[in-house]
């Protein structure tokens, strides 16, 4: 059963309570949804210039949905790598990855959210069995001054016997099936994305570096009673090399148009996966892809789900412009770093627009 209003609102310390009930009972923001509450908690709000201020969207923008029936029809490579370096982000349909995992795969996630929070906070921090599983709220809530309304459960993915051992079995399946049948369309956009950098052959160890380990996330983004004071994610952009996203029919990603600073929505469209540059390929690519700032709004009146597949670098792995990009004598505008070294960087900090990037500029 839900916790009542009661649960929240019969407290002595509130701060301690609010804690208490949200991280450590792991009833996260759905919990505090599901009370019923009419007024954003003080935690979650966010200082004005962190806030979605709606006169710096531009409705009629948009970022490019790719149709990949027919991958070698002329213009579906040079369509590609435009978005990735003009928007940092597009849509793709008609990708090969079968509806019905699509749909799987969202009611996987629905199905994680709906166990007690006894149960999911299994999961957590400090009650996971392993640090590849992890169910949380927010981003970082040690290092944010004002917390994000979302909860998640963060999979990193070692094999496929580690993920049947320990990842909750409500949606181990379905998640596993998206990540198995995603496969072929990653390899697909990364060779047409690196063929445009001279790099034409992707062999054993270019695929590790670009795509030799993956997480999935599974996100959800509760009815929230005070939207425009809060974010269901904050400003940021993703260290990954690509991430593909699965979103609900509800909306609410923005992202960052680079030629005029404003923000555009990424529509909800019927089977389509939206991909995004991530940190890693911006650097690899010494700065022609790029990997554009993103956020998400809180809903009024829906609850939202989404489910992004960060496709990465190793975390041994020393990332840096790829050679082929050097070639010809450009200079390089990032260094080399380490892949773990960098993503533990990002988590220091609370979400900082493209704050993280600054970490490997020369
Ligand atoms: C993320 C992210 C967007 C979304 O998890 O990095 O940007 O729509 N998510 O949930
Ligand atoms: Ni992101």
């Amino acid at each position: 059963m839900a916790p009542t209003l009661a649960v929240i609102n019969n407290i002595t310390n509130p701060a301690s309570d609010f804690s208490d009930f949200v991280l450590t009972k792991g009833h996260g923001v759905k919990g505090l949804s599901e009370t019923g509450i009419e007024t954003l908690p003080k935690q979650y709000i966010q200082p004005l210039e962190e806030r979605l201020c709606m006169t710096k969207i531009i409705p009629e923008n948009a970022i490019p949905i790719i149709d990949l029936s027919d991958p070698n029809t002329t213009g579906v490579a040079d369509t590609i790598c435009n978005a990735a370096e003009r928007w940092g982000f597009f849509q793709i349909v008609n990708h090969g990855v079968p509806l019905q995992v699509l749909e799987n795969a969202k009611e996987a996630t629905r199905r994680f959210f709906r166990l007690p929070a006894q149960e999911k906070n299994k999961y957590s921090k400090d009650n996971s069995p392993s640090n590849t599983v992890r169910y949380g709220t927010s981003f970082s809530p040690q290092a944010e001054k004002a917390l994000e309304w979302k909860d998640y459960l963060s999979l990193f993915y070692v094999s496929d016997d580690e993920a049947s051992a320990l990842w909750p079995a409500a949606c181990r399946d379905g998640l596993l099936e998206y990540m198995r049948k995603s496969e072929a369309v990653v390899k697909q956009l990364l060779k047409v994305l690196m063929e445009k950098l001279n790099v034409t052959e992707i062999d054993k160890s270019k695929e590790d570096l670009l795509m030799g380990s993956r997480r999935i996330n599974i996100n959800y983004y509760p009815i929230c009673p005070n939207p425009e004071l809060t974010v269901g994610v904050g400003r940021h952009s993703d260290v990954s090399t690509l991430t593909i996203l699965l979103q609900d029919d509800i909306g609410g990603l923005y992202v960052r148009d680079l030629q005029d600073n404003s923000w555009i929505h990424v529509p909800p469209v019927e089977g389509s996966i939206v991909i995004n540059v991530g940190d890693a390929l911006q650097i690899m690519s010494n700065g022609r892809y790029k990997s554009v700032e993103h956020r998400v709004v809180a809903n009024r009146s829906k609850n939202r789900i989404s489910v992004p597949i960060f496709v990465n670098p190793r975390p041994h792995d020393i990332i840096g412009p790829l050679p082929e990009v050097l070639a010809s004598g450009e200079q390089p505008i990032y260094k080399r770093v380490l892949y773990s070294d960098y993503v533990k960087h990002f988590f220091r900090k609370s979400h900082d627009g493209k704050g993280t990037v600054d970490y490997a500029k020369i």
